[in-house]
Parts: structure tokens; sequence; C-alpha cells
């Protein structure tokens, strides 16, 4: 299956599911992933990368190494390597790996091509598509970044079967923000099928992707619907930084903060209780976790305009409106979010 990213500027792409073996250029490249993805599946994909001169350069694993120094290490790798303004960057691994890639790849010699191929659950669905690239610094996370989209996306399924079970889930909350915001029928759909086999995990990629295409399209740099796509996710951000992103994984984060948001859906009149009780049990079914204790809500508020949505002093929230529909609304009144946010405590 393949999916089009149509976007202005000669930039459009293709993402390829299930399909390597097109992966075939005539460039220098440098295919740059991880120590644990180096182990499990380095060989697997040599297999299948028709690239004219390739080297392999392997990072350290986790999100705290998502950061310039890692930027500067990958450029360097680029310079050692005599890679010019017509050779490939290869993306090989999750979504640090992929963000890291493609911001290496929209600087090196002010910007050079990049295909990503994802390996996690949550890198298929949604961080390779659409061209956010980044890091994090003190200040938090993504703050440094570019828009830059890749030459074309490469996914197979083979992947996933080492993706420890957190890991997978992690991409499932993804799969199911997409779901709440944009495709009543989808959620349903994931309702009553279960993502553990490879036939509803193809349908369930090509469906997020799909999605994802269509919001990219309509808003590349996210000056209006894209920022649907961060759901739950001011929230999460808040409880990725206070936990210093060590307790949960990213997708779990947005799954409490999704649960977050659909309380404030109820308060104002978005959303019944029903609809958010059905959003839980989806979540649950894939264990991910639903509560979180704030330990002070007025703390955990002012954390918000640490969000690079909110530099501005203006807090965007994005709202489940009922199931398949979306609010963006920066008129949400404090004391709502506080009552809310005291409930969690
Ligand atoms: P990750 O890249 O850290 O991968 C998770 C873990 O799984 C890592 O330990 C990794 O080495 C391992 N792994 C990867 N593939 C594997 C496989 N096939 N088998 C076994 N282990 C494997 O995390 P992630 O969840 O993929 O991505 C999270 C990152 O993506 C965050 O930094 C987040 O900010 C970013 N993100 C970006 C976008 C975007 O649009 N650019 C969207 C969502 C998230
Ligand atoms: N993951 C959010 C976005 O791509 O916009």
């Amino acid at each position: 299956m393949i999916v089009h990213i149509k976007l202005p500027n000669d930039i459009s792409y293709d993402v390829i599911i299930d399909k390597l073996n097109l992966i075939n250029f005539d460039k220098k490249a440098v295919l740059v992933t991880n120590c644990t993805i180096n182990s499990l599946h380095l060989d697997y994909i040599k297999k299948y990368l028709k690239i004219k001169d390739l080297s392999i350069l392997t990072l350290l694993d986790g999100e705290e190494y998502k950061s310039m120094q890692t930027i500067e290490t990958i450029l360097n790798h680029c310079f050692e390597h005599k890679l010019n303004r017509s050779s490939l960057l290869i993306a090989f691994g999750g979504g640090v790996i992929g963000d890291m890639t493609g911001f290496a790849a929209s600087i090196y010699q002010r910007g050079i091509d990049f295909i990503q191929i994802p390996t996690t659950l949550l890198a298929q669905v949604d961080a390779s598509v659409g061209g956010k690239t980044g890091v994090n610094n003190k200040y938090g996370k993504n703050l440094i970044g570019a828009f830059h989209q890749p030459l074309a996306v490469y996914i197979d399924t083979f992947f996933l079967s080492t993706l420890p079970k957190r890991e997978f889930s992690s991409g499932v909350s993804e799969i199911i923000k997409m779901a709440v915001t944009f495709d009543k029928d989808f959620f349903i759909w994931l309702e009553n099928n279960t993502l553990d086999n490879e036939e509803n995990i193809k349908y369930a990629i090509s469906k997020s992707v799909q999605i994802k295409a269509s919001v990219v399209n309509a808003d590349e740099k996210e000056k209006g619907i894209r920022a649907v796509l961060n759901y739950g996710h001011t929230f999460a951000h808040v409880i990725e930084n206070e936990t210093n992103y060590k307790t949960y994984l990213h997708g779990e984060a947005v799954g409490i903060g999704m649960l977050i948001a659909n309380e404030v859906s109820i308060k104002i009149g978005l959303m019944n209780k029903q609809e958010a009780l059905r959003v839980k049990k989806l979540l649950v079914s894939y264990k991910i976790p639903t509560s979180y204790l704030i330990k002070d809500s007025e703390d955990f508020y002012e954390h918000f305009f640490l969000d690079k949505k909110s530099l501005d002093n203006n807090i965007k929230f994005i709202l489940a409106k009922g199931l398949g529909n979306y609010t963006i609304s920066n008129k949400i009144k404090k004391e709502d979010i506080i009552s809310v946010l005291k409930d969690f405590s």
C-alpha cells in the first residue's frame, strides 16, 4: 500500500507500506540507527538497501540522547564520510532516531535528503510521517527543530515482532489519538478488533497514516488543523517533564493526557461521560496507564507555558468533541482546567 503526502513546492512523497525492496538510491548515504536496532535488525535491512555507497552510524539508545550533542555526532560522521549536498541520510529506528536524523538532514550543508524506515509502532503511525524533526534541550522536548520532509517513508511491520509490549502499546495510544479526534468508524473498529495479528496491525497502521497524511496535506506547518495531532500532548508533556522522562513512555503519557483532556471536554459539554469511558476502556485494554497523581494543580498549569505551543502565553487546548471530532480552543477558562486537574490529585 502507498499513501501519498501531497505538499507544495515539490516536496510531496510516498509512505510505502510493506515494500522495503523499493529502497533504491544511487547516492552516497549514511544509515543512522541505535545499538538496540543495530543488533536486532541491521542484517535484515541491509538485504533490502540498494544504495551506492553506504556507511552506518550507530548511536546510543534513549530519549536522553536526543540532543544537540548527538546532532553534532551525526554531522561529524557525515563530514568524515564526505557526504555532499546530493547525499542521503537514512533514519532506521523509532521516533528518536527519526527526529534526530531528519533534523541533521535539515541542516547538513543547508539541507540534504533523508528517508525514514521506522521500526516502532509509534514511529510507523505518527513520527516518521509529516516532517517534524528535532531534539530536546534543558528547556523541554522538541524545542529545537525544523520541518524537513523525508524523500519517502518505508514501513514494514516485520520490525514490530521484536518490539517490547509496552513500546507497542505506546504506539497504540497514538493510533487511538487519531481515531478519537478524526474518525469515529475507526474508533469503533478499534473497539471491536484487537491489534494482535498482522492483518489488523497493518490495517490500523494504514488508517493512521491516511489520517495523518490528510492532516499534513492540509496544514504542513501546523498553522491550524495539524495541532489536533497534539490531542493529549499538552498534558502529556507536563507529565513527562515532571517525571523526568523516566516513568512513562511518550505514548503512555499521551494516553493519560487524552483522559485529562476528555475530562475537560466533559466539563465544558463537548463529550459525555460514556464516550470518555469508551476511550479509557480502549486504553486499558492495551495496558496503557490511565492515572497520574497531580501533586500541585497550579504548578502543573504553569508548566503549560513551557510548552512550545504556549510560548506566547496563550494555551491552546485540543479537545475531543464526542468521538471522531475535535475542537481547538485558547479560550478554556483556567478555573475549568484547574478543577479537572484537582480531580487527578
Ligand atoms: P524510541 O525511538 O525511543 O524507541 C523506543 C525504544 O524501542 C527504544 O529503546 C528503541 O531502541 C527500541 N526499538 C526501536 N525499534 C525496535 C524494534 N523493532 N524492536 C525492539 N526495540 C526497538 O521511541 P518512539 O516511541 O519510537 O518515539 C518517541 C519519540 O518520537 C519521542 O522523542 C517523540 O518526541 C518523537 N515523536 C515525534 C513525532 C513527530 O511527528 N516527529 C511524533 C511523535 C513522537
Ligand atoms: N505528532 C504530531 C505531528 O506530527 O504534528
